[in-house]
């Protein structure tokens, strides 16, 4: 293929994916729109399992969404958390969780937004095989804050460039974190969140992992890991926080997978870091000692003279 020709593609595509991003935002403002009635109005509860809850906001905007994607984009095939499965064999996939922190949101809790990823899957992409993320829209309609992204294009909040940020070490780091709602007993997340709470500057567990990854991308916090999430939880976020410059991995570093059983995503400068804490927290190793208020004081004052040079 020529330059001319290759350029040409990239720039179709280019516009194609602006046009998806432009059109999906709308989507998931009406999404958004819709779970800030229920919100408002109160819903009941459902139980999907010992604590996993489900409400008609969720069936309901999931519903929306499924028939707005479809008239807007009739070839793409959706993945849902409420049950859609359509069109799975399609070039482009849609990971949509219509609305990521429900417990919060039955409980009255402001903290939940809307999620939709797109994945492109060209012919020949096995079942097994990951395609790339091209598009990502989040959008919280508590704050009317739309995070939105796609492949190669930056991330985005109501318009506005964002990025990661420029902390180095984790000891001055906000970081986040979040525990699944089946099967708590046998997940070991307590024990991580015990340490990393004891050498950052905390670690919250706000209850949208969607919004965590989201808020990575625009540098509100260092870094975010979770157990056994879902792609329709995790999708949207990915892109958010590889187009705002950060990095994202399972647990040992390896190149993240939308079916992975764990995530971590950074700023990318404290990742190594992270990863050395996983690694010597999984081979049970003892950490370094949690440091004296004397020596963190003193490693802040030379990394702050390090830094003015
Ligand atoms: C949950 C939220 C929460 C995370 C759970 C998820 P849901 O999604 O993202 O932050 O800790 O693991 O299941 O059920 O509210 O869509
Ligand atoms: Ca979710
Ligand atoms: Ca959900």
């Amino acid at each position: 293929m020529s330059d001319a020709i290759e350029q040409t593609n990239a720039e179709q595509t280019e516009t194609h994916l602006t046009a998806v991003v432009a059109r999906a935002s709308g989507i998931a403002r009406e999404g958004g729109a819709t779970l800030r009635e229920f919100f408002a109005s109160g819903v009941e509860t459902e139980y999907k399992g010992d604590v996993d809850l489900v409400t008609v906001a969720d069936r309901t905007v999931e519903k929306l969404i499924r028939s707005r994607l479809s008239e807007a984009f009739p070839e793409h095939g959706i993945y849902g958390e409420e049950g859609t499965r359509e069109r799975l064999d399609a070039e482009y996939r849609w990971y949509v969780d219509p609305l990521d922190g429900t417990t919060n949101f039955a409980h009255g809790f402001p903290q939940f937004c809307v999620s939709m990823g797109l994945e492109h899957r060209p012919a020949g992409t096995a079942a097994i095989e990951d395609g790339a993320l091209v598009a990502a829209v989040i959008y919280d309609p508590m704050r009317d804050e739309l995070y939105t992204a796609e492949r190669g294009g930056g991330a985005w909040l109501n318009g506005r460039r964002i990025k990661v940020s420029a902390i180095p070490v984790l000891a001055e780091s906000l970081i986040a974190t979040g525990f699944p709602s089946r099967r708590r007993h046998a997940n070991p997340n307590v024990h991580f969140y015990h340490e990393f709470t004891l050498r950052s500057h905390g670690v919250r567990r706000a209850g949208s992992a969607a919004l965590d990854l989201a808020y990575v991308a625009a540098g509100r916090m260092e870094a975010f890991w979770e157990f056994n999430l879902n792609p329709w939880d995790t999708a949207a976020g990915i892109l958010l926080v590889t187009e705002a410059g950060g990095k994202v991995t399972s647990f040992t570093g390896d190149g993240y997978k939308l079916d992975s059983a764990e995530i971590l995503a950074s700023n990318g400068l404290i990742h190594e870091e992270l990863l050395g804490m996983f690694e010597a927290m999984f081979a049970g190793r003892g950490l370094e000692p949690i440091p004296t208020p004397e020596a963190y004081a003193a490693e802040r004052a030379a990394r702050t003279k390090g830094a003015q040079g």
